[in-house]
This record gives structure tokens, C-alpha cells and sequence, in this order.
């Protein structure tokens, strides 16, 4: 039996019925526009493409989908999903105990937004009226999350690391109006880790929640190939009070795929709610109600769990490596960068993703550098991407090309990739050479 016949032979005891007739033909031919209409994006699991966090979903996560999709299971309630909820739960569990949770209340999300939205409507909920505070690299999504819920929310300054700084946090902690530290590991822009084992601390001496954004990051914990420093950061993961993950940025899933998780179970109280419609067949937990979202793909859920199965989230294991591969490719082309006298670098890489830019006599001028390197590069078929740099950040220690640069803006627009593939690794070398092709 092939995979799709033993589906269907879990219902071959119903009665035969022919779905409505379609028009094969029309389809064919619509489904050629599609196909058409299609090269119009960029070619995202190519190597060649090294731009924004976009990672193809494996295989397996794509197949799983399709198959779930015949059923297309509605994971809010077990009248809606009853296998793929058991898959969502083992999935689920199965990130917990990557962050060291025995115990915790968690689910998948449509994606990060929505995960950092139920995170902080929970924190909000538990410290009212109290601030919600994020760094300035932190997601645009934390602010307009808070505004959205009305909790108040103040932007902590980052130091030249591109990490919260704690002096000015623990200043901000001292009014005693702070509920909640928001602490990203894995910045969107450049992959930054805020000092987690310094809030830590911080936190033995007033009193407020952490959540982790480890929307982009949180994988990384698996990973051999960071430096100490991260890696202390993700070690200490535990003690905090919520994470949120994105198994669709680094977890090989299609979009579509957030996840929630809380240390305490017992904030599922504060989700309760009465469902005229649901909760009927059966007494155990219905997803719907510890989560904010009603409906929710199932087929995400069984995806997620077929991908776990194949690459269970162990250290040294075949997921681990596939990261370390990522973070190799990254050192080699930070290591080109630094090299090359015609890039300036910006700040030191802590996960998978580098920002540079060219070398110019002011701000503005490097700007334009990148915006035409970018555009160069795409001509050649490698795929870049661009990104803000705040010019507060430079280390003119560390760095001291940039003591001349006139400083006329307070942002540098430079060049960033995000190496998510563990094929990146081969192709390093090739992306380089295209990229000073592009500079001569
Ligand atoms: C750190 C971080 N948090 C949150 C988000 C938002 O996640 P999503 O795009 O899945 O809604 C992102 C997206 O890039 C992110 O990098």
C-alpha cells in the first residue's frame, strides 16, 4: 500500500461516494498560470538565496501536510483533530524538554506574532498596568503587540553588542513599574542574544516575569558551534517564564507554524472560556481551550510531528548538525568580510546571520554602496538582504576603519544574509566570489 492508500483504508468502512466532478482540464491549465505566476518570487531553497530568514520546509514536513490535508484536521478541538491534537501535544512537549520543561502549557500558533501576542497578553494579564519592556533590536511585534492589548511599553537601549542593555534596564526596573522583560535571543536584524544570565540576576533583586522571543533563536539550543558566551544564554533558558519558538523559521516547517510555551501550567486558567459549539466528545484537553486562536491547521501539527520524528530535537544529533553547518557557513563569510579592505563589518555574528557594508567616506554614501551591491548581486543571481543598522551601535574600538567615516545619518543601510541552510556551508565560497564579482 502506498502512504495515501493506508489513509484511506482507516475509512474504508464507510460507504463509497464520489466527490463532485471537476474539471480537470480548467484545473490543469490554472494551475499552469500558478506554476508561471510563481517565478515571479525569489527562489527561496536555493543556496543562492542567502537573504531574509526564509528556510524551505524538508521534505518530510511538506508530505505530511499534503497527507494531513486530506483529512484537513482543525486542531482547536478534538471533534475538529483528534490524532493530529495527540501529535500537536507530543510535538509540543517535545520543544519543552529542548528547553528543559518537564512540565509546562504550550501549542502551536499561526506563527510568532500570534505566540509573543498570547505571551503577553498572559503577562499582561498577571502584572495589570505594569510595562512591558522589549531592547530596541527586539521585533517591531512587541510594541504593537502591547499597544494592541493597551499594556504599556517602554524600548530598552541595546549596547555595541546589539544586546539589551542592563544598566539601563536595571534603571527602568528601579521605578518598580516593569512587569514583564521581553529578552530575544536571536534578534531579526542580525541575530543578536540579549544577556539572559545578566536579567537573571537581575531578577533576584526586583520582581517582574521574563519571556524569551526565541521566535527566530530558540533552536539554537542544540547547537555546538556558538560561542560560550551565547551558548550560556541558551543554557539558561529554563528559568524563565515563557518562550516562543518558530518552528517555521529554523524547524523545517511550512508557514504557519508558531509555538507558545509557559513554565506554569496553571496560567491555563486565565484562557477560560465556554464554547457553545465544542468540548463535547471527549473530557480531555481541546487545544482550543488554552489557546487564543480558534481554528488552527492540524495539518501543521502533524507535519511538525513527522518532522520531530525524523530529526528529534537532541544535542549532537542530525537537526543539531544541520545548525552547526548554518553557523559554520557564517564564520567563513564573516571571516572573507573581515578580510576584504573594500567591506567595513558592523557587529560580530552570533548566530546565522551577517551584516556588512562597503566601504564609503560617509554614512549616506555607504548606504547607497549597499543598495547598489544588493541590486548588482541580484543581477547575478545571488540574493541578498538588505538592513538598518543603527549607527549608535558601531564599536569604533573594535572596528577603528569607521573612526573616518563621516557620520551624517542615524542609520547605515547595510548588507545582511541569514545562511539558514545547512547547504550554505558548500556554497559559501561560491556566494562570495559572486559578491566581490559584483564589487570590481
Ligand atoms: C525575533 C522574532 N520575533 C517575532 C517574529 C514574528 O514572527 P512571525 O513572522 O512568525 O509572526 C519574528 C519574525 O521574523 C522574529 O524574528
Amino acid at each position: 500500500m502506498n502512504i495515501n492508500e493506508t489513509l484511506q483504508s482507516g475509512f474504508s468502512h464507510l460507504p463509497n461516494f464520489q466527490n463532485w466532478a471537476d474539471d480537470k482540464i480548467k484545473i490543469e491549465a490554472i494551475l499552469q498560470t500558478v506554476a508561471t505566476r510563481l517565478h515571479n518570487n525569489y527562489p527561496y531553497p536555493h543556496p543562492m538565496y542567502a537573504g531574509q530568514m526564509l528556510k524551505p520546509p524538508h521534505a518530510i514536513a511538506q508530505e505530511a501536510y499534503l497527507l494531513a490535508m486530506h483529512l484537513n484536521p482543525n486542531n482547536h478541538a478534538l471533534d475538529g483533530g483528534k490524532e493530529s491534537s495527540a501529535m500537536e501535544k507530543e510535538a509540543v512537549t517535545g520543544i519543552a524538554k529542548m528547553f528543559g520543561w518537564d512540565t509546562h502549557l504550550g501549542h502551536l500558533t499561526s506563527g510568532g506574532t500570534m505566540a509573543n501576542l498570547e505571551a503577553l497578553w498572559v503577562a499582561g494579564t498577571l502584572a495589570e498596568g505594569k510595562y512591558v519592556v522589549a531592547s530596541e533590536l527586539a521585533h517591531y511585534t512587541h510594541a504593537r503587540i502591547s499597544s494592541v492589548l493597551k499594556i504599556p511599553f517602554r524600548s530598552i537601549p541595546c549596547d555595541t553588542k546589539g544586546k539589551m542593555d542592563l544598566i539601563a534596564l536595571e534603571a527602568a526596573l528601579q521605578t518598580g513599574e516593569i512587569g514583564t522583560v521581553v529578552v530575544t535571543l536571536g534578534t531579526t536584524g542580525m541575530g543578536t542574544c540579549d544577556n539572559l544570565i545578566g536579567i537573571l540576576a537581575l531578577r533576584e533583586k526586583y520582581d517582574f516575569r521574563i519571556h524569551i522571543d526565541a521566535a527566530y533563536g530558540g533552536y539554537f539550543t542544540l547547537a555546538e558551534n556558538l560561542a560560550d558566551e551565547t551558548k550560556q544564554q541558551f543554557e539558561a533558558i529554563s528559568q524563565v517564564d515563557s518562550i516562543v519558538i518558530d518552528p517555521h523559521k529554523h524547524g523545517l516547517q511550512p508557514y504557519g507554524c508558531g509555538c507558545v510555551l509557559f513554565q506554569n501550567p496553571e496560567i491555563g486558567r486565565l484562557y477560560a472560556h465556554d464554547s457553545p459549539y465544542t468540548y463535547f466528545t471527549s473530557d480531555a484537553l481541546h487545544l482550543g481551550e488554552i489557546s487564543l486562536e480558534c481554528s488552527r491547521a492540524g495539518a501543521a501539527a502533524v507535519a511538525l510531528w513527522a518532522t520531530m520524528q525524523l530529526f528529534p530535537l537532541e544535542k549532537k544529533g542530525l537537526f543539531a548538525k544541520r545548525l552547526d553547518a548554518s553557523l559554520a557557513a557564517t564564520h567563513v563569510l564573516y571571516a572573507r568580510i573581515l578580510q576584504e579592505k573594500r567591506f567595513l563589518p558592523l557587529i560580530s555574528p552570533e548566530l546565522d546571520i551577517v551584516v556588512w557594508c562597503p566601504k564609503g567616506k560617509s554614512f549616506s554614501e555607504i548606504s547607497q554602496l549597499s543598495k547598489q551591491l544588493f541590486q548588482a548581486c541580484e543581477k547575478q543571481h545571488l540574493y541578498l538582504a538588505l538592513f538598518q543598522f543603527p549607527a549608535k551601535l558601531i564599536d569604533e574600538n573594535l572596528y577603528p576603519e569607521w573612526k573616518n567615516v563621516e557620520k551624517d545619518a542615524e542609520y547605515i543601510v547595510c548588507l545582511r544574509s541569514c545562511l539558514m541552510k545547512p547547504e550554505h556551508l558548500d556554497w559559501v565560497e561560491r556566494i562570495w566570489a559572486v559578491m566581490i564579482s559584483c564589487l570590481d
